[in-house]
């Protein structure tokens, strides 16, 4: 794997847009895997400015996410679905058809699992798959544990995960949900290529997860493992 290490989240937004941008120059009907999240919220920023410009199109690009949250309907504000439209879709000239995430709000999370899996196999799996990085190493929301879930699957979320996530669940009667579905290591693995961001409050992380053994207790060592994956650090 390469670890790039810029100075700022800016730098670090500035080549992950370019990245992308270029897959998609490269194969405009790209099949790329997102990620929510803070951290990658200025490179969508910048994606949309690219499009803004006539600089990118995203009318045959596919979308596949990584991550929903178990029990959020797509129109909740803190749902990842609301999320991707409100910071990239709706911004761009993506067919809202073409992108994925797996529903939140079914009444079997097993069975959504095992479609939104289906799904992602029937197009031949992701070409770029973009990620973040937990502050407990958390990948999507492939939790620590004592292996690595390679599928779909519902994960109960870490104390630790459910308190970096209460920032954004501001409402009087909002709790952050416990549990979320989510991709597993085996589309990630088998993503052509990965770019994973690691802004600036990730230093530790990225240290013990990409400088350390590869165990499930911190799931993101699983991409020491991978073929062609690209880490962007903040120093
Ligand atoms: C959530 C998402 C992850 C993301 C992580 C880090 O838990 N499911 O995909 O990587 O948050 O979030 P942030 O970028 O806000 O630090």
């Amino acid at each position: 794997m390469n670890i790039v290490y810029v100075k700022n989240n800016e730098q670090m937004s500035l080549m992950a847009a370019d990245i992308i941008a270029s897959s998609i120059l490269h194969k405009p009907d790209a099949i790329l895997g997102l990620a929510t999240g803070s951290t990658p919220i200025e490179t969508y920023a910048l994606l949309v400015a690219k499009y803004k410009v006539g600089a990118l199109d995203f009318s045959q690009v596919r979308t596949f996410n990584l991550d929903e949250y178990a029990g959020l309907a797509p129109d909740h504000e803190q749902s990842y679905r609301y999320f991707m439209n409100h910071h990239l879709f709706n911004h761009t000239n993506i067919a809202m058809e073409n992108t994925h995430l797996p529903l939140g709000n079914t009444s079997d999370h097993e069975k959504q699992c095992a479609e939104y899996e289906k799904k992602i196999e029937a197009v031949g799996g992701i070409d770029l798959q973009l990620l973040g990085i937990g502050s407990n190493g958390h990948v999507g929301f492939n939790e620590p544990a004592d292996v690595f879930y390679m599928k779909t699957n519902v994960q109960n979320l870490s104390a630790a995960t459910l308190s970096d996530n209460k920032r954004f669940f501001k409402g009087e009667n909002e709790v952050v949900p416990s549990s979320a579905l989510t991709t597993g290591f085996g589309q990630i693995m088998a993503a052509k290529s990965v770019l994973l961001l690691a802004g600036n409050g990730k230093q530790e992380i990225v240290q013990k997860a990409f400088y350390g053994d590869v165990t499930p207790q911190i799931p993101a060592s699983c991409l020491q493992f991978h073929h062609n994956c690209t880490v962007i650090a903040v120093r």
